[in-house]
């Protein structure tokens, strides 16, 4: 791994077996220099005004449903289920997903999980970012790229030193992610 103090990685998704993501290999990417724009360096619940009359705020118990047919629409259905477990999870909590809102309408999603990296007997705190998605008509007005600056505040505010992530190719070079680590692919297991 390279000599620096922060370092983000990336590793590739290529889909799920027997309900586990299948991980081909990962990444590294130098540190971002620091953000302009709204002060996100709280752990706790954020709340940010996006172009448009957008929103981007903590996720409530009243999302639920909805994040979870976005994710499903856009990913997996198995998401949905996992981002339930994740702010479900008392460890976890609410905070750890944020959401663009329209209105009542949940219209982009990304999670921050905590996860550590070991190189031989050291373990280094990370921040995970997962299920990332965008309703159709809201791409391309920059709502993922405000949610991964809300994700990478949140993780550098409560200490986490790199960043790791599972993610569709190429994508996430635009926000300072590399490929790191090679993840063997894994056949699917029938069920008997
Ligand atoms: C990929 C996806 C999350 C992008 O969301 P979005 O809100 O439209 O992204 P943004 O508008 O914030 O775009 C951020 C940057 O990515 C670029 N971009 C958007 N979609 C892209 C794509 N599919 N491939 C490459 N670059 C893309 C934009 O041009 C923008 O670049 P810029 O800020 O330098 O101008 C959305 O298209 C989506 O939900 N896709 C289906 C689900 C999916 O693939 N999720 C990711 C799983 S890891």
């Amino acid at each position: 791994m390279p000599d620096r103090p922060t370092e983000r990685i990336r590793r590739k998704r290529v889909g799920r077996t027997a309900g586990r993501r299948v991980r081909p290999r990962n990444s590294v990417v130098p540190p971002r220099p620091p953000r302009q724009g709204p002060d996100m360096t709280t752990t706790a619940a954020v709340e940010q005004l996006l172009p448009g009359g957008l929103r981007l705020r903590s996720c409530r118990p009243g999302d639920l449903e909805q994040v979870g047919a976005l994710l499903a629409d856009r990913g997996e259905p198995a998401d949905a289920l996992d981002q339930r477990l994740v702010v479900e999870d008392p460890d976890t909590g609410w905070d750890a997903t944020a959401v663009v809102v329209d209105g009542d309408r949940v219209v982009s999603t990304a999670t921050l999980l905590a996860d550590s990296v070991r190189l031989e007997d050291v373990v280094l705190p990370a921040g995970q970012v997962e299920l990332v998605a965008t309703a159709p008509a809201y791409e391309g007005r920059g709502l993922v790229r405000a949610l991964m600056a809300w994700a990478h505040d949140r993780s550098a505010a409560r200490g986490d030193l790199l960043q790791v992530m599972i993610g569709i190719p190429y994508f996430y070079r635009l926000f300072g992610y590399e490929y790191a680590i090679d993840v063997p692919p894994a056949r699917p297991v029938p069920p008997e």
